[in-house]
């Protein structure tokens, strides 16, 4: 018997709006099918998962301290976040909880400013550019590092 591990899953700016922003670049899925899509897989894989999207950094920043102490793991698309937000590099750096970073376009080949990203540095896994299931695969192999 596996004891269930929770992992949180945030997700920043303007991703509430997926499924009708660009769906060119981010897909047709909003944001609750893709969440739907983790809690299956989370069910499978025995593990609880705590959600949160939030177009304030702050909102994101008091998650992450909330949760240091009942998470495992952190997932997190931080959008536009990602390339300015030293505030959230620093909040994930003082928990210190594995954490995979999740874009689902592909930022290396998108505008210069995309390519930054300050939260790489403490990361341990960046997917990208793999639409919604690159939430899935961070779950999995977020999952698979915490058990071995
Ligand atoms: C994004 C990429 C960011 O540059 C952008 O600001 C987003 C979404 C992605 O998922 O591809 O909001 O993180």
């Amino acid at each position: 018997m596996i004891d269930l591990e929770r992992i949180l899953v945030l997700n920043g700016p303007n991703l509430n709006l997926l499924g009708e922003r660009d769906p060119g670049q981010y897909g047709t899925r909003s944001l609750d099918e893709i969440n739907a899509e983790m809690f299956a897989m989370a069910s499978r894989l025995g593990v609880e998962l705590e959600f949160l999207q939030s177009n304030h950094e702050g909102d994101l920043i008091d998650k992450i301290h909330a949760e240091r102490k009942t998470c495992r793991g952190i997932v997190i698309n931080p959008g536009a976040l990602t390339h300015y937000s030293y505030a959230l590099h620093d909040a994930l750096e003082a928990v210190g909880l594995p954490c995979v970073e999740v874009h689902l376009s592909d930022i290396e080949s998108r505008e210069e400013w995309r390519r930054v990203s300050v939260i790489a540095p403490v990361a341990w896994k960046r997917i990208a550019g793999k639409g919604p299931d690159g939430y899935l695969e961070a779950l999995e192999s977020l999952v698979n590092h915490l058990r071995t």
